[in-house]
This record gives C-alpha cells, structure tokens and sequence, in this order.
C-alpha cells in the first residue's frame, strides 16, 4: 500500500447471479487526487463504484477482492457503519441525479435532513445551512430556490444540488458518475469548475466519463475498463500520449474531445461482449486490429510495463511502438 492511498480497491469481484459484472478490478485514489474510469457502455464503471459505496442493487454481490478506505475493510463494516461513512467519508454522485433526489420533498428540506440528521442541527440552523451550502455551488437566490422541489429545476441546477447533497458533510472521496453527460457544453464546464474548485480545497475524486476531454481535465490517473476489467491503467499524460492497450487506442480515435487525434488509427469496430458469453482468451479480441492466434487462446493478465503502467494485453509494446510511429 502506498502512503498517500485514500482508497484501495483489489481485486474486486462482483456478480449478479451467475454473471460477472466485475472480474478482478484493483484501483487506488491517493489522497486529494482524482483518478478516471473510462470504458463503454456495460463495462462495469458503475458497479464498481455501487461496490464501494456498499450500495451495490439488491441481485447483486461482492464475491472476490477487498475494498479498505484509509485501511479500513469497507465489506468487513456493519450496515449502520457503512452508513456513517457514506456521507462523512465518501460520497457519490449518481449518473441518474433525478432517481437520487425525492420529487416530493424540497430541496432545500431534502439537503437540511442531512445536517439534522446527521449533525445533529435544530431545524433552523439546519435550513440555513442548506441554504448556505446550495449558495456555493452557485444556485442563484439559494434562499428562494430552497424552496423549489427536484422537477422545478435544470438540469445544470439539479446536478449542483446533487454536488451540494453530496459534499455537504465534507466527505473525503466524491465519486462522480456521469457527472456532465446530458449537460450542455456551457453548463459542463460550469459544473467541472465546481468540481475543480473542490479538488484543489483537497477533495479526492473518482470521475467516470464518457467523455476523454473531460477525463483530461479533471483526472491526474485514468483507468480503462472492458468487459468488468481494467485493460489499462496509468497516468491520464501516459496513457493519453501513448496508450499501450489496442481498446484505448479505439477509444481515443472514437472521441472527438481527445486531446490528442491520431490519424490513421480507425474507432473501434463491433460492439461490447455479452457479459454471460465472453469470448475466450482475451475478451477484446473479436474487435482487436492486433488480435493474433495467441489472443483467442490466453487470457492478458493486466502487467506492469517499464513506465509503470499497466496494459492486459500480449502486444503492449507493439501498441506503445506501433502508435509512436503513427503519431510521429
Ligand atoms: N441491475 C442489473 N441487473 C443485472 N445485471 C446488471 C445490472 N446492472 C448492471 N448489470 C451488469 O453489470 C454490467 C456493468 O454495468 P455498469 O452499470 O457498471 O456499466 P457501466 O460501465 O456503468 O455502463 P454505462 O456507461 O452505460 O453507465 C452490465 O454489463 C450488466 O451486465
Ligand atoms: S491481447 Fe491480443 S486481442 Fe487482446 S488487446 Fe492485445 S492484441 Fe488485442
Ligand atoms: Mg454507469
């Protein structure tokens, strides 16, 4: 374990039943620093943060690995714990924010519950700070709008409250799922400078996206999930330079926001695996442009290359060399 590690994830294993959602994923956020998953539709992004938050759907199961919090085992904690750090300690915004807020109850009440609740707060001083903390993350006449319910508002608005529920009792970690998609442009940038304004007050983050653009410019490390694996990790300046896996290649050529665009490199062809029928060998390699025999027989472990990052894959320095020549 490394000193400034926040949160470790090894290893972990979730299913629902007989599938497996996730299949041996192991991540680390240092202290104040933000780490990215990225990865298509399916791979497992979501499950693995649901994981760590202990709010995993009910059909579903950690089934391998371990998950520690300041060296604390997250899946040793009794419920009542589990729930005490959530909030405190860690927090979550969910790619659903309407599914997250109650379209009955206010939002200004819904944000004033947490500091009763959870501190304890009389009903006045409690209203005041729900008020105070929807005024920063920049909800005009926050007073007035506390009184608005979840419907009543924009989506750039809703997503600010879910910031604001979320970061009200100054957790830790904040894992942001999709927290700009189905954002328009001006609002996404408005929401990540938010985010970025926590980061550098010491908030460490977990950001999945779609989008590599904002990747670059919220994470310091990205891992690459495919089919409930991580197929390459590393730096977000390492790995966008020259990724070593051939699934991030495709994915950089598919995203109009790298920062980088390679030329001659095509997207991704075909479509993600069946989680319940995974190919054999590697699960990438009816899509891969360097698949060979070897790759439909052995499986890639995830090793570590000299930089220090990691790709599953048997060509990994043939992808780093072979992207070095097309970019050059
Ligand atoms: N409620 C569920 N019931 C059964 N299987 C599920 C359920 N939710 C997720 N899965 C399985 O877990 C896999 C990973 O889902 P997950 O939601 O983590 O994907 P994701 O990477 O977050 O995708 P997206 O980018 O679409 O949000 C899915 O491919 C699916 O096989
Ligand atoms: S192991 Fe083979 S199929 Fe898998 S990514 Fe590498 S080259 Fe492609
Ligand atoms: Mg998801």
């Amino acid at each position: 374990m490394s000193d400034g590690a926040l949160l470790e994830v090894s290893e972990l294993a979730v299913a629902f039943g007989d599938l497996r959602a996730v299949r041996g994923v192991s991540l680390t956020v240092e202290k104040g620093q933000t780490l990215a998953i990225v990865g298509e539709s399916g791979s497992g992004k979501s499950i693995t943060s649901l994981a760590v938050m202990g709010l995993l759907p009910a059909q579903a199961k950690v089934v391998g690995g371990g998950i520690t919090l300041d060296g604390v085992s997250l899946l040793d904690l009794a419920p009542d714990e589990l729930r005490r750090l959530r909030g405190e300690e860690l927090a979550m915004i969910f790619q659903d924010p309407l599914s997250a807020l109650n379209p009955s109850l206010t939002v200004g009440y819904q944000i004033a519950e947490m500091f009763r609740r959870r501190r304890g707060a009389s009903r006045a001083a409690a209203n005041e700070r729900a008020v105070e903390a929807m005024a920063e993350v920049g909800i005009p006449d926050a007073a007035g709008r506390a009184r608005s319910y979840p419907h009543e508002f924009s989506g750039g608005m809703r997503q600010r409250i879910m910031i604001a529920m979320a970061l009200a009792l100054e957790p830790r970690l904040l894992i942001a799922d999709e927290p700009t998609t189905a954002l328009d442009v001006t609002v996404q940038a408005q929401i990540l400078r938010l985010l970025r304004e926590r980061q550098r007050a010491g908030l460490a983050m977990i950001i999945i996206s779609h989008d590599l653009g904002v990747v670059a410019r919220t994470a310091q490390s990205v891992i690459v999930m495919y089919a409930g694996q991580a197929v390459e990790s590393g730096t977000v300046a390492e790995v966008y330079d020259a990724p070593a896996h051939p699934y991030t290649l495709g994915l950089m050529a598919a995203s109009p926001s790298a920062r980088t665009s390679r030329r001659g490199i095509r997207p991704i062809d075909g479509n993600p695996p069946d989680q319940a029928a995974l190919p054999t060998g590697c699960a990438f390699h009816p899509r891969c442009p360097f698949a060979r025999e070897r790759c439909r027989t052995e499986t890639p472990p995830l090793r570590r290359l000299p930089s220090g990052r990691a790709s599953a894959c048997h060509f990994a320095e043939e992808v780093l060399a072979h992207d070095r020549t097309a970019g050059a």
